[in-house]
């Protein structure tokens, strides 16, 4: 709580990390409203108004939402530039690509925590057209092919910014060596962040992007970052399930609950068809650029457990692809990256660390499909690293690293780490 609390900001928001990221994300305050809604509901709501206050005229809502002018960050406001967008919010500047779709079960959520259920419900009232709202925009924008599956155009959007996964299109992008000044190196060990060329690639995409005004056909056209991630679209598939239950709870929705049920079929169906990988026995994320799978196994590869996606038959599979290659008893649980491949980097950014959001999501999943003595390991390592290492933003998965004091990496008193810490240990 007392992480939160200090992380907490004068615009209703709270930040991810002091220093290393001092604005609101998405996803982030997502988890954030989660944990807060177990002894705060007052800032529960506000911190998912706050952020629904910067949605877009056309549904879209931003990764970042910079609320004030703290130049600590690059790349910030003035890089972005989302007024690019006709259709932009007009009264808070943002980045102009998204993050994964959490809104809808979050609030799902907070009704569970909520004491006084009618009170939420009314909150969630008024509140859930704008996710409904966000979904069509998915939906309408970021499915080209209507196959039910939602590309992302960006690294940044996946959450798993750094994944080894985006090495292959990497490989296929050549772009020009920008001059600019990082700021993240300055908060955090560069041997843990991306490199420089990295950065040219992330930056490139936005370029492309800007010039067409963020416009999301052109971007479909253009941009060399096509992906259709499996963890961003199963959280999407996860508050689709959750708005049909809200709206239900609401009564009187039945259109927009046949919407969402329309939509979700068609996911479903195509997320199981196109994106599992028999050989590998677990989910991969397709290029759809380059129209070929990129054939790695990650943390985001067990993400459809956490939504229902997998038969029982097809989540023991997975469950056992996770236990050979991520379980061993000298680990924790679960390396956002296969420890087996050689991209793996156990305490680089999402290129082998564990985080506690997807920890989180495995452990719910897990349970949902009766994997009690997994998602129970699962919980309790997420305890200990948090207990041994400090609320950190990820964390090796060895347990013995050779270090002497050993720490967590990246930003310290990291919200969703604490967020989501009182919600496990609350259940
Ligand atoms: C990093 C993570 C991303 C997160 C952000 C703020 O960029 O990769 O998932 O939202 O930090 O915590």
């Amino acid at each position: 709580m007392s992480v939160l609390d200090a992380n907490f900001q004068e615009g209703g928001f709270t930040i991810p990390s002091q220093g290393l990221y001092p604005f609101q994300w998405k996803w982030d305050s997502g988890f954030i409203a989660i944990g807060l809604s177990y002894y705060n509901i007052d800032k529960a709501k506000l911190e998912v108004k706050t952020l629904l206050d910067a949605q877009w005229e056309n549904g879209f809502i931003p990764h970042i939402v910079f609320h004030n002018d703290n130049d600590s960050y690059f790349p910030g406001a003035d890089f972005h530039k989302s007024e690019l967008h006709p259709l932009s919010s007009k009264r808070y500047k943002s980045t102009g690509m998204t993050q994964p779709p959490v809104m809808g079960f979050v609030l799902m959520e907070m009704y569970r925590i909520a004491k006084d259920k009618e009170n939420m419900l009314s909150f969630i009232k008024e509140h859930i057209d704008k996710v409904y709202q966000n979904h069509e925009y998915f939906y309408s924008n970021r499915d080209p092919h209507d196959e039910g599956l939602v590309y992302i155009y960006h690294n940044w959007e996946s959450g798993t910014d750094n994944s080894p996964v985006w090495d292959d299109i990497w490989l296929t992008m050549n772009p020009p060596e920008y001059a600019f000044e990082r700021k993240d190196t300055t908060h955090v060990d560069a041997a843990q962040r991306p490199s420089k060329r990295e950065y040219d690639h992330y930056l490139h995409i936005i370029e492309i992007a800007k010039e067409h005004q963020y416009d999301d056909a052109k971007i479909a056209e253009l941009s060399p970052f096509l992906v259709q991630d499996p963890l961003f679209n199963a959280m999407l598939i996860k508050s689709n399930t959750a708005l049909i239950e809200l709206y239900e709870l609401i009564g009187d929705c039945e259109a927009k609950q046949e919407t969402i049920r329309h939509w979700q079929k068609k996911s479903i169906e195509g997320f199981n068809d196109k994106l599992f990988d028999a050989d590998l026995g677990a989910y991969v994320h397709y290029d759809l650029r380059n129209k070929k799978p990129i054939r790695h196994i990650s943390s985001s590869s067990f993400s459809p457990l956490f939504a229902g996606i997998p038969s029982q038959d097809r989540a023991e599979i997975l469950v056992q692809t996770m236990l050979d290659k991520f379980g061993g008893s000298d680990k924790y649980l679960c390396a956002s990256f296969d420890p087996e491949s050689e991209r793996f980097d156990a305490r680089k950014y999402w290129r082998g660390p564990v985080w506690i959001n997807m920890n989180w999501m495995l452990y719910y999943g897990l349970k949902s499909y009766n994997f009690k003595d997994v998602a129970e390991r699962i919980k309790n390592d997420s305890v200990e690293l948090i207990e041994r290492d400090g609320f950190f933003e990820y964390f090796d998965c060895r347990k013995e690293n050779g270090e002497i004091s050993r720490t967590g990496y990246g930003g310290n008193n990291f919200s969703w780490s604490a967020a989501l810490l009182i919600d496990l240990l609350h259940n």
